[in-house]
C-alpha cells in the first residue's frame, strides 16, 4: 500500500509516496481503508523539522485526520463498511494517517457524519477535538462573552460554531475581510481585524488560535486558553485570578461523536479551500504554505 513519508526534514519535495506493508487491526484497534485526509498545520512543522523535542524517529509517515471505510473492527463495534472519521497523536504515537489503509485504537474512531462526503469529513477531526476540548476547558456557559482570536481559522472557526450553538456570545479577532465577512456570516458579534477595537471590551473567556496574547481583553477571574504550542506559554495572570493553559489536542472518539452530531444537526459547516489527490501531496504542501487559505486542504486517496 502508498504510505506519505518523510526520511528527512525540509520543504515540500522531502514528501514522498513510497510502498510499505499493510497494517492489521491489532487487538482494540480499528482497520480502516482511507478515503480522505486534510493537511495540519502539525504536518507542515513536522515536515520541516520544527517541532524539536517530541519528534518521532525518522522515517515517518505523516498525518493526523482520517476519514475513511471500516475494513475490520475487531471486537470494537465498528463494523466493515462503515464509514468513519478519526484523529491519531502522529507525534506521541508515531501512527500518521496518510496511507491507504490505518489501524488506529477504536476510542480514536467515531461514525462519520452523514451529511457530507469523506472528503469533507476529513477536515473535521483534528480542528474539530482540538476546539471542543479548548471551549470544554473554558467551560463558557450560555449567555457568556467570548473573544476567539483566529475565529476564521480551521480550528478558530469550528470553535466560533460550537460556541453559537451551545448559546455563547462571541466577537472575533481575525486577519482579513474575508476572514471577516465568515466570521460575521457564523455569529460572531462584534468582529474586527483590529486588536484596539477590543480595548473597552471585557470577556469572560478568550481563545486564543494564534497566540494574539490580547490578555488585557479577559476580565479578572475569567479564563484564557491558547493552542498556539510554539508562541510559548501565556502570560502569568494569576494575579488577576485568571486562569491560563496551552491547550494540547487529545485522541478522543466521544469528542467526535459530539462533532458528528454538530455537522449532521446543521450547527458545523466545513469548508473546503482545495483538493489535491495523493500523488500531489507536495502540490497539497505549497498550498497550505501560501497561506491566504479559505478553508482546509484535504487530500484524497
Ligand atoms: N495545541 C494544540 O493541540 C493545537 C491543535 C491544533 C492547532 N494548533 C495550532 O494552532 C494554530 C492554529 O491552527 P489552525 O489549524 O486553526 O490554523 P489556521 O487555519 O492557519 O488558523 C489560524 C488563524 O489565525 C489567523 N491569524 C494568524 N495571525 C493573525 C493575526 N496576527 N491577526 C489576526 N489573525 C491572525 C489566520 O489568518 P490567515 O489565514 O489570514 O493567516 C488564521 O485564520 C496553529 O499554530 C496550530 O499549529 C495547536
Amino acid at each position: 500500500m502508498r504510505a506519505i513519508r518523510i526520511d528527512r526534514f525540509g520543504t515540500p519535495d522531502v514528501l514522498d509516496i513510497v510502498d510499505v506493508p499493510e497494517p492489521e487491526a491489532g487487538p482494540g484497534e480499528v482497520l480502516i481503508r482511507a478515503v480522505a485526509t486534510s493537511v495540519n498545520p502539525v504536518d507542515d512543522k513536522t515536515r520541516e523539522g520544527a517541532i524539536g523535542e517530541g519528534t518521532p524517529p525518522l522515517p515517518m509517515t505523516l498525518g493526523w485526520d482520517l476519514a475513511g471505510i471500516v475494513v475490520d473492527g475487531g471486537s470494537s463495534g465498528f463494523r466493515a463498511g462503515e464509514r468513519v472519521v478519526a484523529m491519531s497523536h502522529q507525534l506521541s504515537s508515531g501512527r500518521g494517517t496518510w496511507a491507504d489503509f490505518v489501524a488506529l485504537p477504536a476510542h480514536t474512531v467515531a461514525t462519520a457524519p452523514r451529511t457530507v462526503s469523506l472528503a469533507d469529513a476529513a477536515t473535521l477531526p483534528l480542528p474539530g477535538l482540538t476546539a471542543v476540548q479548548t471551549l470544554d476547558w473554558l467551560a463558557v456557559r450560555a449567555g457568556e462573552r467570548l473573544l476567539i482570536a483566529g475565529a476564521a481559522g480551521a480550528v478558530g472557526g469550528l470553535a466560533l460554531q460550537i460556541a453559537r450553538a451551545r448559546g455563547i456570545r462571541v466577537d472575533a479577532l481575525v486577519s482579513r475581510d474575508t476572514q471577516a465577512a465568515f466570521a460575521r456570516d457564523h455569529g460572531a458579534d462584534l468582529v474586527t481585524t483590529d486588536r484596539h477595537a477590543l480595548q473597552d471590551r471585557t470577556y469572560d473567556a478568550v481563545f486564543d488560535t494564534f497566540g494574539a496574547f490580547v490578555t488585557d481583553a479577559v476580565a479578572d477571574g475569567g479564563r484564557y486558553a491558547s493552542i498556539a504550542t510554539q508562541a510559548g506559554p501565556v502570560p502569568d495572570l494569576s494575579s488577576r485570578g485568571v486562569r491560563t493553559t496551552v491547550n494540547q489536542v487529545r485522541e478522543d472518539g466521544t469528542g467526535l461523536n459530539e462533532l458528528t452530531e454538530l455537522v449532521d444537526n446543521g450547527s458545523l459547516r466545513l469548508r473546503v479551500d482545495s483538493t489535491f489527490s495523493l500523488q500531489d501531496i507536495q502540490a497539497a504542501h505549497a498550498r497550505f504554505r501560501q497561506g491566504s487559505l479559505t478553508g482546509k486542504v484535504t487530500i484524497l486517496f
